[in-house]
């Protein structure tokens, strides 16, 4: 989850690579660096930590070049030194990798018996080493790449420079993504559109398995066997890139207080203008011939499957099964015709995401996706994507990519209910007004934020801090603890209500918060009776509850943050804000780094 970005440009590209390692950096702040082609041969300037760095050293000791090929690293093989940092370069090639060769052991020895010396311990440098060893042999570039291409075993985008070639670069894609950009006399790669959106608005992206060979002015694509292929252009629209953090300090808190209106734009997408009933776009899947659903993601996203799986088997009746995409893929699960399955992901990139896709692709009845980057790899695989709209999500952290996700789901559950005959009309109306009145209810919830910011205040002196939840409210209480382990690097951990007294009721003390996720449903005095037991034994709860649930239970609880009545149905997505806030207001307590907390990437392309 590297990003990387290659220019054969007209003019010194060194400010052009730096602008894009920046819309870039959300992929990995450990290290960045770039390599030019310049009058006087290759230079690299490369440095540790975040982007700042390197134009620091590039301040220092600048660097001019027509060609050049930047990298913005998330350490895989290798700490975050300036050695393991990118271009990498062996003899008269440099190298940008995002991925992992997973053979480079093997290779690395092979090498290094012929006498090449490595400078590194990532994997990535076997990219460089292996193709100077095939030029030395008298190889063109071209075969070089081929040729090494042929040995790599893993996933891998990489772009690579030549010494004394001021009008080549190659790039060549396994696993992970890698797109081409046009410009009028110049060409680009890049990892994503967004890297290319400052430079160009003209993509073709690379198929799986692809390799190209880039000029200034022509370019070629070869399929994995060799062939000359041809992939098509596609435009994309600027516009939707271009962020920035408005009148907010962070992203995170940008997109957490944007979710009312894209949230909004999301339900409308898929309701009849009249909001009586469903409507997909793409074409509706056909719930009704299928027997089970599987749900598979990572992270936050599976948070998204898990409270569907609630709404699923609630109101549609259907079975649904549900797994982190990392055990899925490698579980061999059995998968047939009468099985729908949805993999979810906002950046539709997540390697394990895309090879739990790759797995059920020809053994499912269908494969939808949930995704937010409609041109990702992830939506261009499956047989129906449904774009969740939530604009680009800057963020490490997901928040408003999870509601919009919940969004898509809440609709697909009715119509999947609908559908098999356990929704009549009245009954699909009825729940489409509930969902239509989340944003405002949303914005309501917004409004709780003093009493979050109170609460944080607390909550950043502690070590340890649990969440509770109970029914679709249970995924919430992960979804809670995971924000806040991320955000604040507090360890937390999320637990159904009635599971706390099957263990981790034993670190109940008057150290350790206790959040409750706790509208009023049916669920809610049993809930009670759990919050009962932690202060029982000296623990200090949260209570995050409507006015009625607070009037009926804050008795002895250490604070209560008020959320507005809702219905059940949606009360998942109006809690996601607390469960966002309270993480983010922690964090700014603690001042850490929100948007880019340490160690995390947003795009996490390898497994
Ligand atoms: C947590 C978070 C991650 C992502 C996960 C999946 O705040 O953002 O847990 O949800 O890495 O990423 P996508 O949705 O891009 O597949």
């Amino acid at each position: 989850m590297c990003g990387i970005i290659g220019i054969l440009g007209k003019s010194d590209t060194t400010p052009k690579l730096v602008s894009a390692l920046k819309r870039l950096e959300y992929r990995g702040y450990d290290s960045a660096g770039i390599a030019l082609i310049g009058a006087e041969g290759m230079d690299i300037r490369r440095a540790t930590g975040k982007l700042a760095e390197l134009e620091a050293v590039l301040e220092a000791a600048p660097v001019s070049g027509l060609c050049g090929i930047g990298h913005t690293r998330w350490a895989t093989h290798g700490a975050p030194t300036k050695a393991n940092a990118h271009p990498h370069r062996a003899g008269p090639v440099a190298v940008v990798h995002n991925g992992i060769i997973e053979n480079f052991r093997p290779l690395r020895e092979e090498l290094i018996a012929k006498g090449r010396v490595f400078l590194s311990e990532t994997d990535s440098e076997v990219v460089a080493q292996l193709c100077a060893d095939f030029l030395e042999q008298g190889l063109s570039p071209e075969a070089a790449v081929a040729a090494s291409l042929a040995r790599f075993e893993g996933a891998f985008a990489l772009a690579y420079l030549f010494e004394g070639e001021d009008d080549l670069m190659i790039a060549a894609r396994r696993g992970s993504p890698l797109a081409i950009g046009h410009g009028e006399g110049e060409m680009y790669i890049g990892s994503d559109a967004m890297a290319l959106s400052g430079v160009t608005d003209r993509i073709t992206y690379l198929d799986e398995g692809d390799w190209a060979v880039l000029h200034r002015n022509s370019y070629q694509v070869f399929d994995a066997l060799g062939n000359p292929v041809n992939r098509p252009e596609t435009k994309v629209n600027l516009e939707a890139m271009a962020v920035d953090k408005g009148n907010h300090r962070h992203f995170m808190t940008k997109e957490i207080f944007e979710q009312p209106s894209v949230m909004a734009l999301a339900l409308s997408r898929y309701l009849s203008p009249d909001h009586g009933a469903v409507h997909i776009p793409e074409g509706a899947p056909d719930f009704s011939r299928f027997d089970r659903l599987v749900l598979v993601a990572c992270g936050t996203a599976f948070y998204a499957c898990h409270v569907a799986k609630y709404w699923f088997e609630q109101i549609a009746r259907i079975p649904v099964e549900i797994d982190v995409a990392s055990e899925f893929r490698y579980r061999a699960p059995p998968i047939g015709p009468r099985d729908a399955v949805i993999l979810v992901s906002q950046s539709g990139e997540t390697a394990d995401t895309l090879a739990a896709l790759r797995y059920v692709k020809g053994k499912a009845g269908q494969v939808i996706a949930i995704i937010n980057a409609p041109e990702s790899s992830i939506a261009r695989e499956a047989d129906l994507a449904l774009p969740i709209k939530a604009g680009v999500e800057v963020s490490v952290a997901s928040s408003k990519a999870f509601t919009c996700q919940l969004a898509v789901f809440a609709v697909l559950a009715i119509l999947a209910a609908r559908q098999r005959g356990e929704l009549d009309e009245q009954g699909e109306k009825s729940l489409i007004d509930k969902l239509v009145s989340v944003p405002r209810l949303m914005d309501e919830a917004l409004k709780a934020e003093p009493a979050m910011i109170d609460a944080a205040r607390e909550l950043a002196k502690a070590r340890d801090i649990l969440f509770l939840g109970r029914g679709p409210l249970y995924p919430l209480a992960l979804e809670g603890a995971l924000k806040l382990k991320e955000l604040s690097y507090i360890h937390a951990e999320g637990y159904a209500s009635g599971e706390l007294k099957h263990g981790p009721i034993a670190l109940i003390d008057d150290l350790v918060p206790v959040i409750c996720f706790a509208p009023v449903d049916a669920l809610f005095d049993k809930t009670v009776s759990n919050m009962q037991e932690v202060m029982a034994r000296g623990g200090k709860v949260l209570l995050v509850s409507d006015a009625t649930g607070i009037k009926r239970a804050a008795d002895g609880t250490w604070a209560q943050i008020e959320m507005p009545n809702c219905d059940p149905f949606i009360a998942p997505i109006v809690y996601a804000i607390p469960a966002q806030l309270l993480a983010y207001h922690t964090a700014t307590e603690k001042g850490t780094d929100v948007d880019q907390p340490r160690n995390l990437a947003k795009s996490v392309t390898v497994e």
